[in-house]
């Protein structure tokens, strides 16, 4: 009987291993020719730059003083110390043998080329919701980077969190792929703005609490979050600045870094301006549309 009982444990627990490997499963997709400069458009590379200061790639694929998308940027979680990839077009250190598809389901998925699961430090979450246009457009932008040698780091995250398959489950839990749906009541600029701001720009990967296994909670979008060891404010009507954020001290603070007001951008969000000064003013007054609403100012 007893002998019985341990069978069938073993295989429930045997099928359920198996099971979710296959469900974990992801193909690796092989090597492509690396794409000349010349197969781009000029316009697509510049669309491409523009997108890349507005998901800050750099901010977080570059080291102080390193080469630029180089990676080795050291981002630390609840869980240890995770860091960024090297994303040059260097074929055997960075993304130079990626196909767009394999760059498409990295950004939209999050996995690898190779088939391994990514950790949601990289805002894949966010990514998600890019249009298939501007995915090649970023994909155009990388492609056309000077390629440096720079091998990966592994992560520091502890035995059994750091194997890549049990993401999978991470992912059935918390990640909602979807790409960005307009709202049919908002105008154009309301959203483009919230384009922007979920998707690319991702400003919930900071501004939105995340719960304790490291998912953004939903349901309060922009409720203030710890970051870093700086707190990313309420973005919403529980804001606390005793001036309102109007619609054009958005637009000076995420253009400049600086508010009459509010002062200046520090710690992460310096960077964070910084990036977003390089975009077109219509899509930062798009942001800032989209933010003005949520607040109520
Ligand atoms: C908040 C930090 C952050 C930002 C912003 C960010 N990334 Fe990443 N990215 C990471 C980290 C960390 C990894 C590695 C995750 C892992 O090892 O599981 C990564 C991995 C990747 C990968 C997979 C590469 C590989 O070799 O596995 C690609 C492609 C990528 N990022 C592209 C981009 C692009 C394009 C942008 C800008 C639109 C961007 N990233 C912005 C942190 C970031
Ligand atoms: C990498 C993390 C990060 C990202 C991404 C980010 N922020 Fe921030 N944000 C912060 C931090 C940290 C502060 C506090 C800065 C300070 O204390 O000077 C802040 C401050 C702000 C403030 C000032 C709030 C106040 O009451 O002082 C606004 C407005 C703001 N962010 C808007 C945005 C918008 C809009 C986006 C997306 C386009 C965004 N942030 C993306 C981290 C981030």
């Amino acid at each position: 009987m007893l002998k019985r009982i341990l069978f069938l444990i073993v295989g429930i627990l045997a099928i359920g291993t198996v099971g979710f490997g296959v469900f974990a499963w992801r193909p690796s997709l092989a090597k492509v020719p690396q794409p000349t400069a010349a197969s781009f458009s000029p316009a697509l590379v510049r669309k491409g730059e523009v997108l890349a200061s507005a998901g800050y790639c750099a901010s977080c694929h570059t080291v102080r003083g390193g080469q630029p998308y180089a990676g080795g940027y050291a981002m630390a979680t609840q869980f240890g110390t995770i860091y960024s990839t090297n994303i040059t077009p260097d074929r055997k250190t960075g993304i130079g043998g990626w196909s767009e598809a394999a760059f498409e389901r990295a950004m939209r998925q999050g996995v690898r080329r190779d088939g391994a699961h990514l950790f949601p430090a990289f805002p894949y979450d966010h990514f998600s919701k890019l249009t298939d246009s501007d995915v090649s457009a970023l994909y155009a932008f990388m492609m056309t980077r000077a390629p440096v040698v720079a091998d990966e780091r592994n992560p520091t995250i502890p035995w059994p969190l750091n194997i890549r398959a049990l993401q999978a489950g991470w992912k059935l839990l918390f990640f909602r792929p979807a790409r960005f749906a307009p709202d049919a009541t908002q105008s154009a600029e309301w959203n483009r703005g919230a384009y922007l701001a979920e998707g690319v720009s991702h400003c919930g990967a900071c501004h939105t609490p995340r719960g304790s296994l490291g998912a953004e909670k939903r349901d309060q979008a922009y409720a203030g979050a710890a970051i870093d060891g700086w707190i990313a404010p309420s973005l919403g009507k529980t804001n606390s600045a005793p001036v309102p954020w109007s619609h054009d001290e958005l637009v000076a603070y995420l253009s400049t870094g600086v508010s009459q007001y509010h002062g200046t951008a520090a710690g992460p969000m310096g960077a964070v301006s910084r990036s977003l000064s390089k975009l077109p003013p219509a899509d930062v007054a798009a942001i800032a549309t989209y933010f003005a609403s949520r607040n109520g100012s």
